[in-house]
């Protein structure tokens, strides 16, 4: 059983621009549109654990349904899910710990958890195994930030770490203490 996090950040630290703009995340051509890992990524993982604000992103992208694994979306004020994802979609909510409990419990063991707010909740608990990151080498200069406060350190180790379309750093950063 575990977590991950696997999201694009850019060199100062954001997974959003100011507008929650994301085309900073396209700065580097990538003309054969290359996958960079994630499909492979996608293969250990059940289920993702989504935060509201970038469910509605990822619906705002409009075209074909992205995940092709069931997306539990937290929150506490959406009430439905839209007509043609309800066999794609659930909503949960709980604390971080419950969200996982209860879905380890239905048989999802290694989630992906996405979304700026929902992992700094997942890290804020002490339940990220993994970080993957992608850093984009771009100055957003504010936004939606990946980290925030927490209670005490957490030491990851470096698994592998490669230059993507000769520009992205991909770290794989597997949690130690
Ligand atoms: N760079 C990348 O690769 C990447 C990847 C993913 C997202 N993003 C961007 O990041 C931005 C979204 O990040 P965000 O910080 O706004 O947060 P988010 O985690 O996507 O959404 C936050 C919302 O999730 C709900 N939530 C979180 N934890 C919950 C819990 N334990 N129980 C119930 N509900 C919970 C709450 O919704 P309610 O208010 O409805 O209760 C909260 O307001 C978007 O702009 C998105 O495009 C970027």
């Amino acid at each position: 059983m575990a977590n991950y996090v696997y999201i694009g950040v850019s060199l100062d630290g954001y997974i959003a621009d100011r507008n929650n703009g994301l085309d900073w995340l396209n700065t580097v051509p990538n003309p054969h549109n290359e996958d960079l890992g994630f499909a492979a990524f996608m293969e250990r993982v059940d289920a993702l654990v989504m935060g509201r604000n970038t469910f509605e992103t990822v619906v705002g992208f409009g075209g074909e349904w992205p995940y092709s694994k069931p997306v539990f979306v937290c929150s506490r004020t959406l009430k439905d899910i839209p007509v043609q994802l309800k066999d794609k979609v659930f909503l949960i909510q709980g604390s971080p710990k419950e969200i996982m409990g209860s879905l380890n419990r239905k048989g999802y063991e290694n989630l992906y958890i996405d979304g700026g707010r929902t992992i700094q909740g997942f890290l804020k608990a002490d339940l990220i195994d993994e970080l993957i990151l992608s850093t984009i080498p771009v100055l957003l200069g504010g936004g939606t930030s990946l980290f925030g406060d927490l209670p005490e350190h957490q030491v990851y180790e470096l698994i592998s770490s490669e230059v993507l379309l000769n520009q992205i750093v991909s770290s794989r950063y597997v949690r130690r203490s």
